[in-house]
């Protein structure tokens, strides 16, 4: 059996306001009245209708309306707090059998290519069935300091480097031989819980125990908060020897910053003036005097304006608005 598992636990900070805690970026009707929530269940469907959601208690009802909408039955899991992707993940494993094929993916990136999307995923599932945990490996056209690296020759990983300073990012980007880590991982779950097992063997424990109390794929809260916080990425990426890469030829984008969704939108021929800057959220013609490469945010209660360029510190604003509510 393959089984897709879904994550969703972000609330796209970066992203505010378009992005709020009660209705999170991923399920945004941003993309001709799709979601990327959606979407990502609509491009891995053509490879298995078997699905698991790990989300938590503020966007069950979120994802459940996207899963009418997209016709599919699936199994829900409830994070009562949230402990990070190796715990997530764990979770996912546990509750399916040891020889299950998992296909994780977040549930917020932008892919365009489904066919070629399909080519990657039957290939991360041949390799995933030969006990491998095989990663997805973008081609890297920035020295991006929030991705994962991994070092490549031929299938095989040398290295996995999550979240490299910007100096050692520059280093990779030269060198050549490195991917970016798509955030998409495939393996049989018995192999994830062992790798688990060996590098962190709190977070296996602790994660299983808060699994066995589970009532319904609910979580419970208390054991939850005694696992410990951690990304798969440092848990087991970055150390165990089964991992594998298939280099992908699709376009990915994580829409994660406002530099990113920028990027994005450009490359798809969205309207900008001429210093580059950008009007989200409104047809109300709205003029700029002296500003380069700013993006205009407009929702109903919120504005925002951000320089392109200094767009991972809008986070700071959602934190201070979380702080005072
Ligand atoms: N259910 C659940 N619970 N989901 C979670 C949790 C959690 O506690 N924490 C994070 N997620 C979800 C996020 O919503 C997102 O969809 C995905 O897991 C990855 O988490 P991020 O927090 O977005 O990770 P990242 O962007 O810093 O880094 C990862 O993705 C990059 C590519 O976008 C890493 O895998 C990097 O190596 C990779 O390059
Ligand atoms: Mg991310």
């Amino acid at each position: 059996r393959v089984v897709h598992v879904i994550l969703t636990g972000g609330v796209g900070s970066r992203l505010w306001p378009l992005s709020r805690r009660q209705s999170p970026k991923q399920y945004l009707d941003l993309f001709a009245g799709k979601s990327l929530f959606e979407m990502t269940i609509e491009r891995n469907r053509f490879i298995t209708d078997n699905v698991i959601i790990v989300g938590n208690r503020d966007n069950t009802h979120l994802s459940h309306k996207a899963m009418v909408k997209c016709g599919l039955s699936y199994t829900n899991i409830v994070e009562a707090t949230p402990r990070n992707t190796a715990a997530a993940i764990a979770f996912a494993a546990l509750s399916v059998n040891p020889d299950d094929v998992l296909i994780v993916t977040p549930s917020d990136h932008m892919i365009v290519g489904e066919e070629d999307y399909g080519t990657a995923m039957r290939q991360g599932i041949e390799k995933a069935k030969k006990g491998f945990i095989v990663t997805f490996g973008i081609k890297p056209t920035r020295p991006e300091t929030g991705y994962g690296y991994i070092e490549y020759d031929d299938d095989q990983v040398t290295s996995f480097r999550e979240k490299p300073n910007l100096d050692t990012a520059e280093d990779f980007l030269e060198r050549g031989n490195f991917l970016w880590n798509s955030g998409m991982f495939c393996f049989q779950a018995s192999v994830f819980l062992e790798e688990l097992r060996n590098f962190e063997p709190l977070v296996f424990q602790k994660a299983e125990q808060a699994w066995l109390a589970s009532n319904k794929g609910v979580l419970d809260e208390s054991l939850s908060l005694e696992i410990p916080s951690i990304s798969v990425d440092y848990a087991v990426m970055e150390r165990s020897k089964k991992i594998r890469v298939v280099p992908t030829e699709f376009s990915w984008s994580d829409l994660g910053s406002y530099e990113a969704l920028y990027d994005y939108l450009i490359s798809e021929g969205y309207p900008k003036d001429d210093n580059g800057n950008i009007v989200i959220g409104t047809e109300i013609f709205t003029g700029f005097v002296g500003l380069k490469n700013t993006i205009f945010v407009y929702t109903k209660d919120a504005f925002l304006l951000v320089q392109k360029e200094k767009s991972q510190d809008v986070k700071k604003i959602y934190n201070m608005l979380e702080k005072h509510q």
